[in-house]
């Protein structure tokens, strides 16, 4: 690592809405600064690098070239991901690209082929699981104390209002591969398979789409059966106001509120089964708070294993981004939504 005083510094390529909130996470990263930001605005990057500190960029190759930046954050629009890995990775930089990964499995598995090419660290940025929250789910779960899981219930609607969001909105853009499923969606798979605990192929998928004005997804619905009996009811929409997780088990439940970025989780357990009723005799409401927006978690662990040397993460590895990836894809055939850059 080449940073400041042993630091590891990121460079944001893309200072736009999620690059500020992840440059201010940062601050509560002990040993990470800002090191620079790259953009097609060298206006915007200096705006940006004002604030956050770093050199400011009007172009991502300078920023890449930078060698005070140890990681980029891709923080550009879904299509745009390819072209910002490939360059950065080319460049020999370590990088952590936001969801979703890639517009489809096979863009998802050409670029982890480049990172491996170049010997670079490469990851999606699934970030929810690993806020305390979250963490606390799995040990739970790991530790079996609420038996088998049976259903996942994952919704992933954002709530807004279709009169406020223009056709213009990178959401509702087709060149932008808007739409909820990859934008929410992926939320949703990656709350299931975090729980799951691994990759698996469903043995039944059922899936629904409901277009918006502009052609892409504003909802899409998911029903998945797994070979050991689990199930999976999945939704995510522009418009929808629910946006949370159920973990339904043998012996208990967890229910996990606003499941992206997780500060609650309701744990029911010791179930008392009465004629068509069910009644909890312990209901726990575990509070998990933290600071900033939450990055913080997320740009530890990458750091972590960068400065290990591994070159993809063994929390988000390739094979769950392909196969959440691969779910989008089939979603998104059988509903016969196509991007017009496809
Ligand atoms: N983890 C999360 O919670 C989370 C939340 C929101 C978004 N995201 C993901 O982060 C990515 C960026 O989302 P965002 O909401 O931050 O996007 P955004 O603010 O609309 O744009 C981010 C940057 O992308 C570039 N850009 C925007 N529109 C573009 C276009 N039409 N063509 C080429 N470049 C364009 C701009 O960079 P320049 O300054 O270089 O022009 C902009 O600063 C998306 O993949 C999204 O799914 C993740």
């Amino acid at each position: 690592m080449k940073g400041q005083n042993g630091k590891i510094g990121w460079g944001i390529l893309g200072p736009g809405r999620i690059g500020r909130d992840f440059a201010r996470c940062l601050r509560y990263v002990p040993d990470a600064y800002v090191a620079a930001a790259g953009s097609r605005s060298l206006e915007r990057s200096q705006a940006f690098c004002k604030e956050f500190g770093g050199n400011a960029y009007g172009s991502y190759q300078e920023l890449v070239q930078d060698p005070d930046v140890d990681i980029v954050y891709v923080a550009v629009p879904h299509p745009m991901h390819e072209a910002a890995v490939c360059l950065a990775s080319d460049a020999g930089k370590a990088v952590l690209c936001e969801k979703p990964f890639a517009v489809s499995q096979a863009q998802a598995a050409s670029m982890f082929a480049h990172a491996a090419k170049n010997g670079t660290f490469l990851m999606e940025g699934l970030w929810s699981r690993f806020f305390p929250a979250w963490r606390y789910v799995k040990e739970l779960l790991d530790s079996g104390r609420l038996g088998k899981i049976v259903n996942i219930t994952s919704l992933t609607g954002w709530g807004h209002d279709p009169k406020k969001l223009p056709p213009t909105d990178r959401l509702l853009d087709p060149m932008l591969a808007g739409g909820a499923l990859l934008d929410g969606g992926v939320y949703s798979f990656a709350a299931m398979t975090v729980a799951m605990g691994r990759l698996e192929q469903p043995t039944e998928f059922f899936s629904s789409m409901l277009p918006a004005s502009t052609g892409v997804d504003a909802e899409c619905t998911i029903f998945m059966r797994f070979a050991d009996g689990m199930s999976a009811d999945l939704m995510c929409g522009l418009y929808r106001k629910e946006f949370e997780t159920t973990i339904t088990c043998e012996d208990g439940s967890i229910y996990i509120p606003r499941h992206r970025d997780p500060d609650t989780v309701i744990v029911k357990s010791k179930p008392r089964v009465g004629y068509a009723q069910i009644d909890w005799d312990d209901v726990q409401t575990l509070k998990f708070p933290f600071e900033c927006e939450g990055f913080q978690y997320e740009a530890a662990a990458v750091q972590d294993w960068v400065r290990d040397g591994l070159t993809t993460s063994p929390e988000v590895p390739p094979e769950e981004t392909l196969l959440i990836a691969g779910f989008c894809d089939r979603v998104r055939e059988k509903a016969g939504l196509r991007y017009p850059f496809e």
